[in-house]
């Protein structure tokens, strides 16, 4: 699905991200772990376009996209959600789905404008498919609220919907229990696993080291921007490296 060849991004003196290859298979849970500053975000800029690697080769599908916009890659079937909460709250909570569906929907602002039956037809269509979504993420009791009515952990949920709406072969998740409970943590986890199980690859950047080593097919551990271990997760919980560097530092 996704191979990483070299890729490296400085901003002005620190080396963000050094030299760091991997691959992800289809339909796989790959996590990336790390202390903070190791670089984690950064990486997922890279892979999703809002950032332009320093040097390195991005290969989707074996087509090399470093250097395409956001835009250009939601295309090709990539979607992700943000470390920190991205809704709007003076919106509804299933415009903030739909919102996620307007790349697939291939629609012509001038027929939007003129608000024509096929416009209408494929609105009410979208907002069907959110409606299925928010169902699909546990959040469907907020079909008709308010986001602001939801609390912090059904708006982690909603922002998974909306990634979803773009219909991604591969969904990158920046923290999705960061600041969650253990309950909404362990929902999260049979989310995440749902998610992969119909089809879509994830990569996954979790600090709750529970979750990624129940969830994870492989693991990336990130210091300091360069990788520092590489494996399954009892591989990777196995590494004196990661034990002392990250796991240890955590303990
Ligand atoms: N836009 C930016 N401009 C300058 N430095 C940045 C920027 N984004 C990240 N960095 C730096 O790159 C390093 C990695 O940060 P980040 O990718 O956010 O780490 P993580 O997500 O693993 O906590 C840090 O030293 C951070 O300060
Ligand atoms: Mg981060």
């Amino acid at each position: 699905m996704l191979t990483i060849q070299n890729l490296s991004k400085s901003f002005g003196g620190v080396k963000a991200v050094q030299d760091v290859s991997f691959s992800i298979r289809e339909g796989s849970i790959h996590s990336v772990i790390g202390p903070n500053g190791a670089g984690k975000t950064t990486l997922f800029n890279l892979i999703t376009g809002v950032y332009i690697p320093t040097s390195g080769k991005i290969l989707l599908r074996n087509e090399n996209v470093a250097g395409l916009t956001p835009d250009a890659l939601a295309r090709r079937g990539m979607s992700r959600t943000f470390q920190n909460l991205q809704i709007c709250m003076n919106m509804a909570a299933i415009d903030n789905v739909m919102v996620g569906a307007h790349l697939s929907l291939n629609q012509n602002m001038f027929a939007g404008m003129l608000r024509l039956p096929s416009v209408r037809k494929a609105d009410a269509r979208c907002r069907e498919e959110a409606a299925r979504l928010m169902e699909f993420v546990g959040v469907g009791q907020y079909v008709d609220a308010d986001a602001t009515q939801m609390s912090y952990g059904a708006l982690k949920r909603l922002e998974i919907a909306r990634a979803l709406a773009a219909r991604p072969k591969l969904l990158l998740l920046d923290e999705p229990a960061a600041g969650l409970n253990h309950t909404e943590t362990g929902e999260i986890e049979a989310l995440i696993r749902k998610v992969a199980q119909s089809g879509v690859t994830v990569v996954l950047v979790e600090h709750d080291m529970k979750l990624v080593m129940n969830l994870s097919d492989h693991i990336l551990v990130l210091d300091y921007g360069k990788t520092l271990a590489e494996g399954t997760a009892a591989e990777v919980r196995a590494n004196p490296d990661v034990v002392a560097a990250y796991l240890g530092a955590a303990a």
